[in-house]
């Protein structure tokens, strides 16, 4: 194990958090929690999380649910398109793997929804495989320690080159953990870093351009929500979760009650995706 290696792992033991997700290695809630975290909070996340796998405890009891009911239990989560995706995957797991997730990075990939990431998040937090996750954070975390904006093809072979054999459920919750505690967008702590000595970035003192902005894989954050179309979609959704909707009030419920055409073009993209149905004149969540 190189240097590098045994600074981090040593730190995330000292430095864990303890998350509901980190106390499980059953594949389906580590894909729940992983689905959640995406877009949202660590905060946010954990009293759905609780919520949502007492309601669908196994992929089966999700694929026997209605999407409806699925998007229902998504309420404060953001981004229900994850819903929609999750039942999506659940269908698909009872149909094509009885019910269990698979455990290859294949077959994982063709469920909705799963992405190279969550792919392997499932295979390094549930199944303990050697998989190297890349998100936004770690992403970040690469291109500083490079020194340098990473290529596409370059960020994922970097992460696999520095995981440690054998110890990639710690190695990966350490590296979520230095993303969101330690090598930060803006003030990264490098001064307490456990692998500053490994890092370009930190040994030539912060110079500019950071090598994160504009490196593969990182994102720029989340847009602006107040006004945003999201925004719209989400009030659309939550009144749809209590009732469906009369498309006379669509643009009022919305709240763009002067923006007819915006409120039915955002919500024709909702109906388009399979969220929502519009049926003589109601707009509701889909079966
Ligand atoms: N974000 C995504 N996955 C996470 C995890 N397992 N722990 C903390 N934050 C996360």
């Amino acid at each position: 194990m190189s240097p590098s290696q045994a600074a981090l792992l040593a730190w995330a033991t000292e430095a864990h958090r303890d998350l509901p997700w980190r106390r499980t290695r059953d594949p389906w809630a580590v894909l729940v929690s992983e689905a959640m975290l995406q877009q949202t909070q660590v905060a946010r996340v954990v009293p759905k999380y609780h919520a949502f796998l007492d309601r669908f405890p196994t992929p089966a009891a999700c694929a026997a649910a209605s999407q409806g009911e699925v998007v229902t239990h998504w309420a404060g989560l953001g981004y229900n398109r994850r819903a929609v995706q999750l039942h999506r995957a659940a269908t698909a797991i009872v149909a094509d793997h009885a019910g269990a997730v698979p455990e290859t990075l294949a077959e994982l990939l063709t469920l909705p929804g799963v992405g190279p990431y969550t792919a392997r998040a499932v295979l390094a937090f549930a199944f303990e495989h050697d998989a190297a996750i890349v998100d936004t954070n770690v992403a970040r975390v690469l291109a500083r320690r490079a020194g340098r904006p990473l290529r596409p093809a370059e960020v994922q072979a970097a992460a696999d080159a520095w995981l440690p054999a054998g110890a990639a459920w710690a190695w990966n919750q350490g590296m979520l953990d230095l993303g969101a505690g330690r090598c930060t967008p803006r003030n990264p702590g490098c001064a307490t870093c456990p692998v500053n000595a490994g890092c370009a970035w930190a040994t030539a003192g912060n110079p500019d351009p950071d090598p994160a902005v504009g490196s593969a894989g990182v994102s720029g954050g989340q847009s602006r929500f107040e006004g945003s179309d999201r925004q719209g979609r989400g009030r659309l959704v939550n009144a749809l979760r209590r009732a469906p909707v009369d498309a006379a009030d669509l643009a009022a419920i919305m709240g763009w009650p002067r923006d007819e055409a915006r409120a039915g073009r955002v919500a024709a993209g909702l109906v388009a995706e399979g969220m929502v149905v519009l049926e003589d004149g109601r707009f509701s969540l889909a079966p």
